[in-house]
């Protein structure tokens, strides 16, 4: 038996359109997955699920919001109308803004709440309302398996980003809860784990890590990549290994886990 063996499992990815979660659809959907991309931004959901099918694979783009509930009905009805099923589903959807980030021209006292309240929202309760309603569909299954994404900043949080920390332990704590409330009120066959990312360049944290003047990285970026042992960024490759065992039967025993991928990031003291 191939243990991670994707052919014909449905998933659903959020944040789709994004760097990280298009490559995860990408690969996904070149293991033999039916893949769903929902994102906010519809027209490069589509396009992503237009290059999956002339790959071979198969895909749909689906616009969504992971913060109305209604749209992600909505999305349900229509990936349940194409696919008939939802086996997995992750949620990548998620991000930080620059608003919501103390630095020198705004300090922690003067952060404002409409970008706390913002980036919290997106990632937090972005993560819990796709698994309202997809994880219905795998509650009547009694099956599915549940990635959610969330961060170095979880563990420890990062300087500055207060709002993006929180959440991201907030997804810690949730990825735990869901596991246990799945299993002891509904299935034993239905798994909620994590991936928690270190570091990759990507628009959300562009601004952080390189000046946009010289493209060197910044103070910051000469920091992390310091506390990075292996002394990289990470690739959207390199979260692919994690996160096939995640939904395949590789890991039928691994459940409410937060798994790092952070090239030794978290294991470091700095010392
Ligand atoms: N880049 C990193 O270093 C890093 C590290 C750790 C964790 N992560 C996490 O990985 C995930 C993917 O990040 P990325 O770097 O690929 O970001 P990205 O900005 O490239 O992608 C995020 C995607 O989410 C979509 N999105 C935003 N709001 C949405 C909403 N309300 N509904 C639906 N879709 C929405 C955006 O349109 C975008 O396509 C995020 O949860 C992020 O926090 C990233």
């Amino acid at each position: 038996m191939d243990l991670f063996n994707l052919q014909d499992k449905v998933a659903v990815v959020t944040g789709a359109a994004g760097v990280l979660c298009s490559s995860m659809a990408k690969e996904l959907a070149a293991r033999g997955a039916k893949v769903a991309l929902l994102d906010l931004n519809e027209a490069k959901a589509k396009e992503f699920a237009a290059e999956i099918n002339e790959a071979g694979g198969t895909a749909i783009g689906i616009g969504a919001n992971v913060l109305d509930k209604d749209s992600l009905l909505a999305a349900r009805d229509a990936v349940l109308q194409e696919f008939g099923r939802v086996d997995i589903l992750i949620n990548g959807a998620g991000g930080n803004k620059k608003e919501a980030t103390a630095d020198d021209t705004r300090s922690f006292f003067e952060l404002p709440q409409d970008a706390m309240q913002w980036v919290f929202n997106l990632n937090f309760i972005g993560t819990v309302l796709p698994t309202q309603v997809f994880g219905e569909c795998m509650v009547k299954q009694e099956s599915g398996a549940v990635v959610n994404i969330s961060s170095m900043a979880a563990f420890r949080p990062l300087t500055r980003t207060i709002s993006y920390s929180t959440a991201k332990a907030a997804i810690n704590n949730f990825t735990q809860w869901m596991a246990v409330h799945f299993n002891q009120n509904y299935s034993a066959n239905i798994r909620v784990n994590a991936i928690a990312p270190g570091f990759f360049i990507t628009e959300q944290n562009y601004y952080l890590m390189i000046d946009k003047e010289t493209g060197e990285p910044t103070p910051r970026g000469e920091k992390v990549l310091e506390h990075t042992p292996m002394g990289r960024y990470g690739t959207p490759e390199d979260l692919i290994g994690t996160l096939i065992w995640l939904v395949s039967d590789a890991s039928s025993f691994v459940n409410g886990a937060v798994i790092p991928v952070d090239g030794g990031f978290s294991a470091y003291s700095g010392v």
